[in-house]
């Protein structure tokens, strides 16, 4: 682990109850990087995990935040998006910016994406079904950053991810996922661990009081004989 430092999470500024919509039954507002945020939430859905906004996509918001990292003209592609916050966020601060998750949480990532992006950033913001391991040869390999949060959960996904970030990356791309470690933090460990064979990762930041480690990957560069073994 090398430079990490310990934080205070944000949290929603307000939220407000919907009624007669399909896809939410709540609104939650986010101040962050100077902009005001509000995403559909609707917890507890039937379509799973992503229906609500994990504290590790708030962790990396924040990150972005307090770092300064901004995104012009970089290419940016997000697993596993939810609500789509992150990649929200990313797009108004300038990036090129592919979410994606499985079909049935694109409605929502639409949505979301339609109450925070001006139609003069929608060319730069690509709504995208990609199911781990399965559709990531659909896309391209140059993007500049990879993001993903709380996706590193079960055992059974990690050779799936792997497979994508490496079809995704090159040696230039940065990777930034967080995790929650409170869920299955046997299973994060280790899958990160099994990460570290492919990529260079270290904690760059945590976040004490939810328990959240944003991590930083780059490819390694592979000597000769290096055997992928998944
Ligand atoms: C715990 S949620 C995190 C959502 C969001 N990143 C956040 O932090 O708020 C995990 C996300 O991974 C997605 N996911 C799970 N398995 C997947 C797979 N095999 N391929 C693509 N996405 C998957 C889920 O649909 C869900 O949106």
């Amino acid at each position: 682990m090398s430079k990490t430092s310990v934080r205070k999470l944000m949290e929603r500024s307000s939220f407000l109850y919907v009624h007669d919509d399909d896809d939410f039954t709540r609104k939650d507002y986010y101040r962050v990087c100077g902009f005001h945020l509000q995403i559909g939430v609707r917890p507890l859905s039937k379509l799973g995990f992503g229906t609500t906004i994990w504290a590790a996509a708030l962790a990396l918001c924040q990150y972005f935040e307090t770092e300064g990292i901004r995104f012009s003209d970089k290419k940016v592609i997000e697993l596993g998006a939810g609500t789509g916050i992150l990649s929200i966020l990313v797009a108004l601060l300038g990036g090129d910016v592919t979410i994606t998750d499985q079909p049935a949480l694109l409605r929502q990532i639409e949505r979301n994406v339609s109450f925070n992006i001006p139609s003069n950033f929608e060319p730069y913001v690509k709504v995208r079904a990609l199911s781990w391991g399965r559709d990531h040869m659909l896309f391209p390999s140059d993007y500049d950053y990879i993001l993903g949060a709380d996706i590193m959960y079960f055992y059974r996904c990690l050779p799936l991810i792997v497979e994508t970030l490496l079809h995704l990356s090159n040696e230039k791309t940065i990777i930034y996922f967080a995790s929650s470690m409170w869920y299955n933090k046997k299973a994060i460990s280790e899958n990160y661990h099994i990460l570290s064979h492919y990529f260079e990762t270290e904690i760059v930041c945590r976040y004490e009081v939810k328990d959240v480690n944003i991590y930083k990957m780059v490819r390694k560069i592979p000597t000769p004989g290096d055997v992928l073994n998944l």
